[in-house]
């Protein structure tokens, strides 16, 4: 062969591995409304940008026949590539061959660019659309997912992993995602499952349809397994980019900053008449949120899955942080189970990724009851309380009502190495909220007054007493609790010019082989 005739059979090749399982599959794909592996890599990566691995690599198995079936790449894209110039790792699995079923070489591709990305320290990003393991493969295809899951681990908290969940995700295959730090699905095209409505109907005689079940809608709001829940793979796809624009691509590294063209002393004049004069009326901190960071952008995470609690990324002077706020507009911002686990996790990825935390507080204590207790909040509680405890990263805290009891230690108080501490004049800093209070203290005097009316009036006395006494900041102030009383509309740049004061902070925890985190 010629040297020409050599370059055009590998332009051959090359054009043979891009048609994955061929046009009839590609047709069948997009017929759902799906991107195939590789459309979704190049709507990803900045344009121009992606290097591909492994094109000529095909599977080796020979049951059933599979030695007469194979297609270049084996059912997964892989390489690297930049976002926002930024390098980021990606694979991508192919449905249009074998069902983007996982064999013995997909699962060793996927981990050489794990590998890579781990000695690089960079981000690894992965489409997921995969009927699970290859059942040719039997044992290969589940050590190819172990060895998979045993890279999630090792990675996990050195380099972001991000998976987008674009199809079936099935069995034991959710376990890699569920490894990694953020997953997000396509609403109606992608589910996730240890095990699907057929099995389902005969082991716990369930009749539930797949979307029900696994779907992108239950998942990010009852279950809490996504964090994202996007209408169209396009949506999706941008959202990972600007995800990734507030993560710093591994843990040695500080977040990216951006130019900040929002001013860094605007009074925000609003904030100034947001708490209502009835405690007991909400209001809605994501009000609070938008109008101190940067242009009012803010990129929630998980919005509807425990919403009492609100969590997400935002800049100030373009710095990037991670958002805590307990949100008054949903359960009075209670703390109970499914809202300590979500803000536990999002706090441990920002510390792991060096992201400052903003915490923003109204919260009237722990969700009291059975179904809490019986369902552990009593552990869930504590991964707040240990998430925020251990973190060493800038902690800078505003309380701007409600701040109760085990909750007031938990968010992010001063005893828990909290930075700095600011409240609001509308701040309420107690041990319990002051009807409890009077019923607790005065239960005997309250019991010997016969007339209700009488008994209601000397209720309400005491508690504007215990209210006057203790609702306020300047209690926790007098002791250096909290570092100032600051006005509302002055936020964002006392925010600001706190974080710029903690640019060099250093902390670190004892050594230890790794904690023991209430799981
Ligand atoms: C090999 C598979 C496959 C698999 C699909 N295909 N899944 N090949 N192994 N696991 C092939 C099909 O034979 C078909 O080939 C092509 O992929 C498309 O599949 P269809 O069934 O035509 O597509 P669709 O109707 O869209 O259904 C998709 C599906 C279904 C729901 C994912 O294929 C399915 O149920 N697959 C099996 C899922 C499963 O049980 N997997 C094992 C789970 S256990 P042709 O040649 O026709 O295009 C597991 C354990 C992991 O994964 C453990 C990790 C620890």
């Amino acid at each position: 062969m010629t040297m020409q005739e050599k370059i055009n059979e590998l332009l051959a090749l090359r054009e043979k591995a891009r048609l994955g399982g061929g046009e009839k599959r590609i047709d069948k794909q997009h017929s759902q409304g799906k991107f195939t592996a590789r459309e979704r890599i190049l709507m990803f990566l900045d344009e121009g940008s992606f290097e591909e691995f492994d094109m000529f690599v095909s599977h080796r198995c020979t049951n059933f026949g599979l030695e007469k079936e194979k297609y270049l790449s084996d059912g997964v894209v892989t390489g690297y590539g930049t976002v926002e110039g930024r390098l980021v790792y990606v694979f991508s699995q192919d449905f249009t061959v074998f069902g983007g079923s996982l064999s013995e070489t997909f699962a060793q591709k996927i981990c050489k660019v794990m590998d890579q990305a781990m000695k690089v320290g960079a981000p690894v990003v992965g489409f997921n659309d995969s009927g699970g393991a290859r059942i040719q493969e039997g044992v290969n295809s589940l050590a190819g997912y172990a060895e998979i899951f045993q890279r999630n681990i090792l990675a996990s908290g050195v380099v972001p992993q991000i998976s987008a969940i674009f199809g079936p995700c099935a069995g034991g295959a959710v376990y890699s995602p569920a490894l990694t730090d953020f997953i997000m699905m396509r609403k109606n095209t992608s589910y996730m499952f240890v095990t699907g409505p057929k099995v389902v109907k005969t082991v716990t005689n369930e009749d539930v349809t797949v979307e029900d079940l696994g779907g992108a809608s239950i998942h990010s709001s009852k279950s809490g397994v996504a964090h994202f829940a996007v209408d169209s793979e396009e949506e999706g796809i941008a959202l990972l980019r600007e995800l990734m624009s507030y993560i710093p691509s591994n843990n040695m590294e500080e977040p990216p900053t951006i130019p900040c063209d929002d001013p860094i002393n605007r009074l925000e004049d609003s904030l100034n008449a947001i708490i209502p004069d009835n405690p007991n009326k909400p209001y809605d901190v994501k009000e609070v949120i938008n109008g101190i960071v940067d242009n009012g952008k803010f990129l929630e995470i998980q919005p509807n899955y425990a919403p009492n609690i609100i969590i997400g990324f935002a800049r100030f002077n373009g710095m990037s942080v991670g958002i805590v706020a307990n949100q008054p507009k949903y359960l009075a911002g209670v703390l109970d189970i499914n809202a300590s686990r979500k803000g536990a996790r999002f706090v441990r990825f920002c510390d792991a990724f060096n992201i400052p935390l903003v915490t923003l507080v109204d919260v009237p204590g722990f969700l009291p009851g059975t179904a809490q207790e019986y369902g552990g909040i009593i552990l869930h509680g504590a991964k707040l309380l240990y998430a925020y405890g251990e973190c060493t990263v800038p902690k800078i805290t505003v309380i701007l009502r409600k701040n109760y009891g085990g909750a007031y230690c938990v968010m992010s108080s001063k005893h828990l190495r909290g930075d700095i501490n600011y409240a609001w004049p509308t701040a309420e800093i107690a041990v319990m909220g002051g009807k409890g209070a009077v019923e607790i203290l005065m239960g005997k005097e309250i019991k010997a007054i016969e007339d209700p009316q009488k008994q209601a009036e000397f209720i309400a006395e005491k508690e504007a007493e215990y209210r006057d006494a203790f609702a306020n900041p300047y209690v926790a102030a007098k002791y250096g609790y909290i570092d100032d009383v600051i006005e509302p509309r002055n936020t964002r740049f006392r925010i600001i010019r706190a974080l710029e004061s903690l640019r060099n902070k250093r902390l670190e925890n004892p050594a230890k082989k790794h904690d023991n985190l209430p799981l």
